[in-house]
């Protein structure tokens, strides 16, 4: 056992999903350049964040989004089958996928999350708001394969992917997703899709960087969830929040920049910073129409139909399962 191993071993730990939380942040941070996992973001508070992220007045995605599902609503719902199963990869707040249900005639809805409590809740409300809806929530990681409910077995599979959250997966990971994607919904399969467009480098700074300082906030939040559940003691006041936009590699990069040269512990393990030094918490990858057309190409699909708004700001797109 490496030393880091035997501190975790004797972490005593209070249940499998802080362990793999220590696992990860330990394993993370004593890489060269050192990073955190974005999926460690969403705690409660975290949750909180984001949705305060999603009504700030530089954060154009939310918005642009829901412009589009509603302007183009009934151009969407020509493209799904009467009666179809929607099934919707990750549920957050249901804004969204009820404009799609207000235009669609779907017959069932799964939301699809790791969070069952949030998911209870969440089709609780919506069974109370579209009555003739049968809801099936499926707790669940969405980004492994996981059985859809034998209920819906007869019924046209529509995947639900909205928000540009295939932007936080590397390349690589959002072509094994879309091709799970059509694995799990299987043969003839659509999909609705929404994906952040690449932009003027202004607009995507200022996204990321609010004046109010909320997505520091969210950022900054991960390095909180490390000192109350894994026992860290990070001095917050000591790292400071920096959005950049990569370029050549078309993502937005979150980081927390250490303002001084300090040493930080968890779990009886000691890590080191150098003024300056980084940790890599998050990618936002932005796409072009083309290069979201050949991703989907290449992951089992074909992109029957794109809407973007007046400004092409963000996209939603129509993909159907290729042969
Ligand atoms: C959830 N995801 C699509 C957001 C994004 O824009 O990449 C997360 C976020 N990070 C900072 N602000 C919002």
């Amino acid at each position: 056992m490496n030393v880091h191993a035997t501190a975790l071993a004797d972490a005593h730990l209070p249940d499998e999903q802080t362990s793999a939380f220590a696992r990860d942040a330990i394993d993370d941070l004593s890489q060269h350049p050192k990073r955190l996992s974005p999926k460690y973001f969403y705690d409660a508070t975290g949750s909180e964040l984001f949705e305060a992220i999603t009504r700030l007045p530089e954060y154009y995605p939310t918005r642009t989004e829901l412009s589009i599902l509603r302007d183009r609503g009934s151009e969407i719902a020509t493209l799904v089958p009467k009666g179809a199963a929607l099934v919707e990869f990750g549920a957050g707040a249901t804004t969204k996928v009820r404009r799609l249900l207000q235009d669609c005639a779907v017959g069932a809805y799964v939301p699809v999350d790791i969070s069952g409590d949030f998911l209870r809740a969440q089709a609780d409300a919506l069974r109370e708001d579209f009555p003739g809806l049968s809801v099936y929530p499926v707790a669940a990681d969405f980004t492994a394969p996981f059985a859809l409910p034998a209920s819906i077995a007869g019924l046209p599979k529509v995947g639900f992917f909205p928000g540009s959250t295939l932007g936080n997966f590397e390349p690589h990971e959002a072509c094994a997703f879309l091709r799970s994607a059509r694995d799990i919904l299987g043969r003839a399969a659509q999909m609705i899709i929404g994906v952040d467009l690449e932009k003027d480098e202004r607009l995507l700074h200022d996204a990321y960087n609010d004046a109010a300082g909320v997505t520091a906030r969210f950022n900054l939040n991960v390095l909180v969830r490390i000192n109350r559940e894994l026992g860290g003691n990070f001095d917050l006041s000591a790292f400071a929040h920096r959005a950049i936009y990569n370029r050549e590699r078309h993502r937005i990069e979150m980081h927390l920049i250490s303002k001084k040269h300090q040493a930080v512990r968890m779990l009886g393990t000691s890590f080191s910073f150098r003024l300056g030094e980084s940790i890599h918490t998050e990618n936002s990858y932005k796409y072009s129409l083309e290069r979201f057309g050949a991703l989907a190409r290449g992951s089992g699909w074909t992109v029957r139909k794109s809407w973007t708004d007046p400004a092409r700001m963000f996209s939603v797109h129509a993909l159907m399962a290729s042969d």
